[in-house]
């Protein structure tokens, strides 16, 4: 398949893996892109830009294919180092950023000047429109249904993607939500030129993260999520668990009082407790609705291949039938 997404990747398929913290290390950026996809290292999940120079080299000796390293910028109680990690990713010839968070202005004539296409991540037209004007290659679309940040705006994307086709220049994936290769078709009918799946690539062999995260995925449902730090505007999807439940029962009745000091304890340091140790529910940490839609545990191979086969079947046989009936 051929689309304005795999041409600007140079990859086979228009599919992306979002970056995910302590879950995007090279074993999954590389199996992704070795299935012919674009896998994405999550930047800050690396300690310091050494680290993510590191981990870049371990990905290119499991990959000769192009794959990319996710710099997510978001409030944080001390600022990264992104000079020096985007300097990683320019040395480690990388070509393909995929940024999130704020407004990534400030690094794209760096990145951009060195060959590198930059990918941003966003919620809503508003901001898709802004990072259009400010030089961004492409964007990836991220609707209400998402694992982890989906914005303040909570539109689904039914209704935002086809409203960003109607708006952008530029292209776009869709994000949030999609798992399969019905996705993939509703993505490019709703004029997205791709997609991007965070939660569905957790559930997968190479996916390196304790086993007990991607059972909790098959046995969740897509009403098993909840959205915390709302009243902090910083809005994140995640599983529930008792953790979760605290942090919400503490929203409640903190109300618009609430700090970030009050929830340390629910969302700090959560991630290597969960996705190393499998200490489940030490905190909140991501998780998609489309959770609802994951029942197995394939390669990553198996599941581009077969969501390629399954977008290639409707398109052909389901649809094309359709309009020749
Ligand atoms: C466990 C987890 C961690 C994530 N961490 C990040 C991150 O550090 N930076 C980022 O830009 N997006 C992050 N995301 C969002 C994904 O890149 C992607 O946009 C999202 O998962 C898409 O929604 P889906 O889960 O429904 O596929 C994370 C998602 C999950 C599930």
């Amino acid at each position: 398949m051929k689309t304005q997404i795999t041409e600007l990747f140079g990859i086979r398929h228009p599919i992306i893996q979002g970056g995910m913290h302590y879950v995007g290390f090279a074993e999954l950026a590389a199996a992704v892109s070795n299935a012919g996809g674009l896998g994405i290292i999550t930047g800050l999940t690396q300690r310091t830009p050494q680290d993510l120079a590191n981990e870049i080299r371990r990905c290119r000796d499991m990959t000769d294919k192009p794959f990319g390293v996710n710099l997510t910028f978001l409030p944080a109680l001390k600022e990264p180092d992104y000079p020096g990690y985007i300097q990683a990713i320019i040395d480690g010839g990388v070509k393909a950023v995929e940024t999130a968070g704020n407004n990534p202005q400030k690094y794209l004539p760096a990145l951009q000047a060195a060959g590198v296409k930059v990918i941003h991540k966003c919620t809503s037209v508003r901001h898709a429109l802004k990072a259009q004007t400010i030089g961004c290659d492409a964007l990836s679309i991220d609707g209400f249904e998402c694992g982890g940040h989906p914005g303040e705006d909570d539109i689904p994307n039914f209704i935002l993607l086809p409203r960003a086709a109607d708006e952008l220049k530029i292209p776009f994936v869709a994000s949030g939500g999609m798992a399969d290769g019905r996705s993939l078709v509703a993505a490019l009918a709703l004029g997205a030129q791709g997609m991007n799946m965070g939660t569905r690539f957790i559930a997968t062999v190479e996916a390196p993260v304790h086993e007990k995260v991607k059972q909790a995925i098959l046995a969740a449902t897509e009403l098993d999520t909840r959205l915390v730090m709302r009243p902090l505007r910083n809005t994140e999807r995640v599983l529930r668990n008792p953790a979760v439940d605290r942090l919400l029962e503490k929203e409640r009745a903190l109300g618009s009082s609430i700090k970030f000091e009050d929830i340390m304890d629910e969302v700090a340091g959560v991630y290597p407790r969960v996705m190393v140790d499998g200490d489940m529910d030490s905190g909140a940490w991501s998780c998609g609705m489309v959770a609802g839609l994951i029942h197995d545990i394939p390669t990553v191979q198996a599941l581009i291949d077969r969501i390629m086969a399954e977008a290639e079947g409707i398109i052909r046989q389901r649809l094309g039938g359709m309009l020749n009936a």
